[in-house]
């Protein structure tokens, strides 16, 4: 009777032991970094990056993609100039790719963008001896633009930024003060209606975004670019456009005014609005205008600037939870501050080698407290 007895203890011991060692070795596998960004706010809002990969990037960022993200958006292989570069030539290697990666990775994708004032082909606005494009021509062209490419990928794209950058900068806010760009004088201010139709027909299922930047600017004053903002998302609800909703930007800085910030939120979501920041970064040096700029600050950055900025990151990640109601998706411009447009300014979570920079672990702290 006493040798099973002692070998039951014995057993217990030893499988005691090893549970302990087992776990303790699970806790210091486990670094810091590997917490990720998707599960940290999971049944919250979607985590983005940008990128057009997999092509250029190396294991190690493929791998920080597939941890960090749900979903991803191509930075440039999607918009006009690239898939479509003249009437006849339609370009769609790198998307293809693209989706192809994304959806064997369990990412989304989010399409960027269809109608814009950079990057697309002037011929759009030509006619065929040279001169200006009529109205019906611009648009036959467009609508063709939108059917073949939205088309391309239907049901394969959570939504797409129909829209991009269509307010100019620097008004009062009492007009919708539309940028004076080609579409603009060629087809005028209707050319975003019609594109958000054209988008609906092309992918029924795909949610419809009016992207920008710096649109939350005068939220609080109810002023300036959000003021417009405003009067052309009232418009567009009143035509009939089958919008889902506004895309801010959010290309910050350690002075961004998140009042503005949260209030342009709120006011997006008293039209029935969903919002997401689609495009986020906060530079640590150097200036901001919000828009492409080439001051690219100094490459030399001190670790009180990391600090501020990871300050900067967390208040805003404590607004964006506390109206996760109506905060679809947070996308970052790219994974590293080696992949950022504006690179020279430290602007993500990531630095150049790929380590976290504190602002990854404000972030997470906030995830884990939940909202103040
Ligand atoms: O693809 C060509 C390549 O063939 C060529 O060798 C190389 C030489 O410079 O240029 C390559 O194109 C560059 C492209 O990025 C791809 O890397 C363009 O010159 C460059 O202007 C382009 O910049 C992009 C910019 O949009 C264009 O306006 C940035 O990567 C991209 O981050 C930026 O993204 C925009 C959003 O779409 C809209 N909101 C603002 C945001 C930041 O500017």
């Amino acid at each position: 009777m006493t040798k099973p007895i002692s070998l039951t203890i014995v057993s217990y011991v030893i499988f005691s032991i090893a549970s302990i060692l087992q776990a303790s070795a699970q806790d210091t596998s486990a670094p810091a970094n590997l917490v990720s960004l998707k599960d940290a706010f999971a049944g919250k809002f979607l985590i983005g990056c940008a990128g057009d990969v997999p092509g250029r990037y190396s294991e190690a960022e493929l791998a920080n993609i597939k941890l960090h993200y749900n979903i991803i958006t191509p930075e440039n292989s999607m918009k006009p100039q690239p898939t479509h570069p003249s009437e006849e030539t339609y370009n769609f290697a790198t998307p293809d790719t693209l989706v192809a990666w994304a959806a064997e990775n369990n990412l989304k994708v989010w399409g960027h963008t269809l109608v814009w004032h950079a990057q697309t082909g002037n011929w759009f606005f030509q006619g065929t001896n040279g001169e200006p494009a009529s109205r019906e021509l611009a648009l036959e062209r467009l609508k063709k633009h939108i059917m073949t490419v939205a088309g391309r990928y239907k049901g394969k794209l959570l939504g797409w930024d129909v829209v991009n950058e269509s307010i100019a900068d620097g008004g009062s806010g009492e007009t919708e003060n539309l940028r004076k760009s080609s579409w603009y004088r060629t087809v005028g201010p209707d050319v975003l209606t019609l594109a958000f139709k054209w988008a609906h027909e092309a992918d029924p299922e795909a949610k419809l975004y009016y992207n920008d930047y710096n649109i939350e600017q005068g939220a609080v004053a109810n002023r300036g670019k959000h003021a417009s903002s405003m009067l052309l998302l009232k418009r567009l609800i009143k035509e009939g456009a089958p919008i889902d909703g506004v895309g801010i930007q959010g290309h910050w800085h350690l002075t961004t005014n998140l009042e503005d910030v949260e209030k342009a939120i709120e006011n997006y979501a008293s039209l029935g609005l969903k919002v997401s920041i689609t495009e986020l970064d906060v530079t640590a040096t150097g200036s901001n205008t919000g828009a492409f700029q080439t001051d690219a600050g100094t490459n030399s950055v001190t670790a009180e600037a990391f600090q501020k900025q990871a300050e900067v990151y967390r208040k805003l990640f404590q607004i964006l939870l506390k109206h996760q109601k109506s905060v679809e998706r947070v996308t970052f411009w790219g994974i590293s501050d080696r992949r950022s447009w504006r690179s020279r300014q430290r602007p993500l979570l990531f630095d150049a080698q790929l380590q976290p920079k504190p602002a990854l672990q404000a972030i997470l702290d906030v995830a884990k407290r939940g909202q103040p």
